[in-house]
């Protein structure tokens, strides 16, 4: 972490006040097939999600009366005035034998400190110089659900990173989805963990909280992980630089005598696509001007921060917080197929 975090301040040389970020835990909220941003009101969508933090997240999250904060009563992210929700795909284990199972998810450690997930996802607010929080409503994707092709992602933004040890300490590699990153999902034997960043957008069009693919209101500034880099003027507004990592554990799937006979991927995402179809989802949900206030006052980390007034809550405290399925289904354990179309069914 200490390689990227100097990578960071290479990457955004001109900008004055890099260091300072949110770096903090989530919790699964539910595994569950349901997505309110491109399927809204729809249970058993097309593909199966991981969804982390404010509990008010539903089938239906409409912008313009669904009110994050005072809808829910709980967050499994680790700060208590965030009620945000962000999502993904979820990775799964293909057997020989046909069966999948769902592959097992941790915090990232580092220099920068072991977050604690009860599965779920690490989530990143990267400011560069002054940003603009979010606005109520506001919505993004990254990434494409239905994408076959390496060469249609913006490998920069969205990568795999295989990990040969289960720790990342000390720390090997360079700045997220740099050097030897893939944006396929890693079939090495070598691989104890697979690391998955997704990063988002950080510029943006000052005026609409969504749009009809939920990304053309926003564009990337060039700068990646650093959240540095100019905003194209068509997107004015620099907003903090947010980025998923997924550790998925793939320690138990080592055995390459398991993986299926045909030379097929041992490891895909939930629409049964590899790597090229990763993407990551965020529904802003901060209380009142917390977040603005967190990027301000260069709230670092995973720590309470008086100035902002956002606080840190304990591990047990957002593991706590957790969603009945709105999709009800099997999602632990073996299972036939992948939940696509029909509910799933044990193997
Ligand atoms: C979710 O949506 C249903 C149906 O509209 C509604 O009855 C329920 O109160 C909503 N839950 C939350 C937490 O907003
Ligand atoms: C990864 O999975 C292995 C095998 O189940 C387990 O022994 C190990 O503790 C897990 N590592 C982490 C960091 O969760
Ligand atoms: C495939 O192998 C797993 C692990 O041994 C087993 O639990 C599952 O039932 C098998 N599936 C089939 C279809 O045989």
């Amino acid at each position: 972490m200490l390689a990227y975090l100097t990578t960071i301040a290479l990457l955004a040389h001109h900008v004055a006040a890099q260091g300072n970020m949110l770096r903090f835990a989530c919790s699964q909220l539910v595994v569950d097939r349901v997505d309110p941003i491109v399927q809204p009101g729809i249970p058993y969508a097309a593909h199966l999600h991981q969804i982390v933090g404010g509990n008010s997240f539903n089938l239906t999250m409409d912008p313009a009366n669904h009110d994050l904060p005072s809808l829910s009563t709980c967050t499994s992210c680790s700060f208590k005035e965030d009620f945000s929700n962000y999502w993904t795909a979820v990775m799964f284990f293909h057997h020989k034998n046909g069966s999948y199972i769902r592959v097992p998810q941790t915090g990232n450690g580092g220099p920068q400190g072991q977050l604690d997930n009860k599965g779920g996802l690490d989530v990143y607010y990267i400011p560069s110089g002054k940003v603009t929080a979010f606005k109520p409503g506001f919505r993004m994707i990254a990434g494409n659900a239905a994408n076959t092709v390496d060469s249609k992602v913006n490998k920069q933004a969205i990568c795999n990173r295989c990990w040969t040890g289960t720790s990342d300490t000390p720390f090997v590699g360079g700045a997220p989805c740099s050097g030897s990153d893939t944006v396929d999902i890693p079939a090495d034997p070598k691989c104890k963990m697979i690391r998955q960043t997704i990063i988002f957008p950080t510029c943006w069009d000052g005026k609409n909280l969504d749009s009809p693919d939920h990304q053309s209101h926003v564009a990337y500034s060039g700068g990646y992980a650093s959240g540095g880099g100019a905003c194209p003027s068509a997107f004015p507004v620099k907003v903090p630089q947010i980025m998923y990592e997924v550790m998925w554990n793939v320690t138990n799937f080592a055995d390459k005598s398991l993986w299926p006979a045909d030379g097929t991927a041992p490891f895909v995402y939930s629409m049964d696509i590899g790597g090229p179809a990763a993407h990551g989802d965020y529904v802003f949900g901060w209380q009142g001007n917390t977040l603005q206030a967190a990027m301000d006052n260069n709230c670092n980390l995973n720590a309470d921060c008086p100035k902002a007034g956002i606080h840190k809550q304990t591990d047990a405290e957002y593991n706590a917080c957790t969603k009945a399925q709105m999709a009800p289904e099997t999602v632990d354990g073996w299972i036939k197929a992948l939940p696509l179309g029909d509910k799933a069914v044990k193997a």
